[in-house]
């Protein structure tokens, strides 16, 4: 019998050395030591011994039982060693190997002239108000000047969304709104999206303004040439300057329009401005007095200047581009040209 115990533990010495796996060691654990392996088979022969042997039989079934378990732990602790260096070597990171560059977005044309406006104004002190683009016919028209049948009416294509609601065609709605919940002395830049039922090169249904709004006591036509002239030697460059030719808006009177030299040929003349070396940028003036009193401010006592200019006029202007479209297209080509990292 002993002998058969010697030739078991033997049996399990060599096949837990060939055991290449922890799986397989798993195997042959209960190949001997599960519920019908072949050591506790052994437990069931107890029934043949002569029962003067059982007891020695018995410690002799344990002590091979200890040792195979023992075996087998640690054969386990070496195989799950080399598992877990294999598993390692197999996940390995070459660092040395170059990245994946990171696609990074830059920002649009429109906001990087939105954001150099902002800080120009910003920097002469005005505040920021951004007002809603659904509008009221008061705020977009009546209450600048405009009555329901003026004939200035012609000027913008208005969206009309409802019964005297409509999408704004110019953000001199913000004036209105300023003015009304403000006393003077008032200086405001107000950016935002306008609509105007009108699509081609160089008209977009949607499209963004700035306006700008000063209140105080005598502001003249003088302070808005003052401003902007800041303003242009901040969006183009230190030597453009600024004409002022007299224009018509509703709300502002005397109206103006604002040229700048041509940024691409300093007034030389050239394709861009048409041999003329000047651009027009916005319009402006001295505010309306009708609209500074629908307000409720006393024109008396107080003057105003605003302006309105389009972004896209502007960064068209700037970066040479002949096609409003192409600033909502989305062409990733052309956005990268404006990345300045
Ligand atoms: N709101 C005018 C436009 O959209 C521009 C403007 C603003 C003119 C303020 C004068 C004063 O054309």
């Amino acid at each position: 019998m002993n002998e058969k115990l010697k030739l078991l533990l033997e049996k399990a010495q060599t096949e837990t050395e060939n055991a290449l796996s922890t799986r397989d060691l798993q195997d042959l654990k209960a190949k001997f030591l599960g519920k019908s392996g072949e050591i506790t088979a052994l437990m069931k022969e107890m029934r043949n011994i002569p029962p003067e042997e059982r007891s020695s039989f018995g410690k002799l079934v344990n002590d091979l039982k200890e040792e195979v378990a023992n075996l087998f732990s640690i054969r386990e602790k070496t195989l799950k060693d080399k598992e877990l260096k294999e598993q390692l070597e197999k996940e390995a990171v070459d660092i040395t190997l170059p990245g994946t560059k990171q696609k990074m977005g830059s920002i649009h044309p429109l906001n990087i002239v939105k954001n150099e406006i902002i800080s120009a104004f910003a920097g002469m002190g005005f505040e920021i108000f951004e007002g809603p683009e659904i509008e009221t016919d008061y705020y977009c028209f009546q209450a600048l000047n405009i009555p329901k049948d003026h004939p200035a009416r012609d000027m913008q294509d208005t969206f009309y969304i409802g019964n005297d609601i409509v999408l704004r065609s110019q953000t001199s709605t913000g004036q209105v709104r300023v003015m009304e919940n403000k006393k003077p002395p008032i200086k405001i830049l107000s950016p935002g999206r306008v609509y105007r039922a009108d699509d081609d090169a160089s008209h977009s249904p949607m499209f963004h303004q700035c306006e700008g709004l000063v209140v105080d006591k005598g502001v003249s036509l003088c302070d808005l040439q003052g401003l902007l002239n800041e303003f242009v030697k901040v969006v183009f460059d230190k030597e453009t300057k600024t004409r002022l030719r007299p224009s018509y808006f509703p709300f502002t009177e005397p109206s103006v329009e604002v040229d700048v030299t041509c940024s691409k040929c300093h007034g030389k003349g050239c394709s861009l401005c048409k041999g003329t070396g000047w651009i027009e940028i916005l319009g402006a003036g001295v505010v309306n007095k009708k609209v500074l009193e629908n307000c409720g401010i006393d024109s008396n006592e107080y003057s105003g200047l605003a302006f309105g200019l389009g972004l896209e006029r502007i960064a068209m202007i700037k970066y040479g581009v002949n096609d409003i479209r192409t600033f909502f297209e989305n062409n990733v080509k052309f956005l990268k040209q404006f990345d300045r990292r």
